[in-house]
């Protein structure tokens, strides 16, 4: 695996074409889900210093929380609760521009004002979702939305 990470400084369609063969290159070779999403929730933070950045995985009827960057986060969400365990329940991703607006959001962060979750589908089931939150407003759009999906498509899960 390659051990170090080269920020770029640009837009989000500059910074992730860059930033998508860099975590290809961290995951090859390593067959550990946990190192590798720890990676992945790493390297996301250094390049892009977003306030958290990691998994939450399906453990049965609950998110169990798994590898991450960022303050403490609660440990258990259940499915169709806040952000993560609505993109859970319909398998979508959701881009949640003010976290104030969204019924039931959970804030594990007071500081967390926008938010993206990505659900990690294998076998047409949930396995996990990326959470990624910002202290601003209005952070995420379709452009994080295809290229996170691309990079959690990029962790084996098997
Ligand atoms: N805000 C999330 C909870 C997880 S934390 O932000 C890390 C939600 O409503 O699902």
């Amino acid at each position: 695996m390659a051990e170090d990470l080269t920020i770029i400084q640009g837009s989000k369609e500059e910074i992730y074409p860059s930033l998508i063969p860099q975590i290809k290159g961290l995951l090859e070779g390593e067959p550990d889900l946990i190192a590798n999403l720890a990676n992945v929730a790493a390297a996301l933070k250094e390049q892009f210093g977003w306030l958290w950045v990691g998994f939450y995985l399906v453990r049965g009827e609950e998110l169990v929380l798994g590898p991450f960057q960022g303050p403490v986060a609660c440990t258990r969400i259940k499915k169709g609760r806040g952000v993560c365990g609505t993109s859970w329940q319909k398998a979508q991703t959701l881009i949640v521009p003010d976290v104030e607006k969204f019924p039931g959001h959970i804030a594990c962060s007071s500081l967390s004002r926008s938010e993206i979750v990505v659900p990690v589908i294998r076998n047409g089931e949930v396995a996990a979702v990326l959470d990624v939150d910002s202290e601003l407003l209005d952070q995420f759009n379709e452009t994080d939305k295809k290229y996170l999906e691309e990079i959690v498509g990029l962790v084996n899960f098997s």
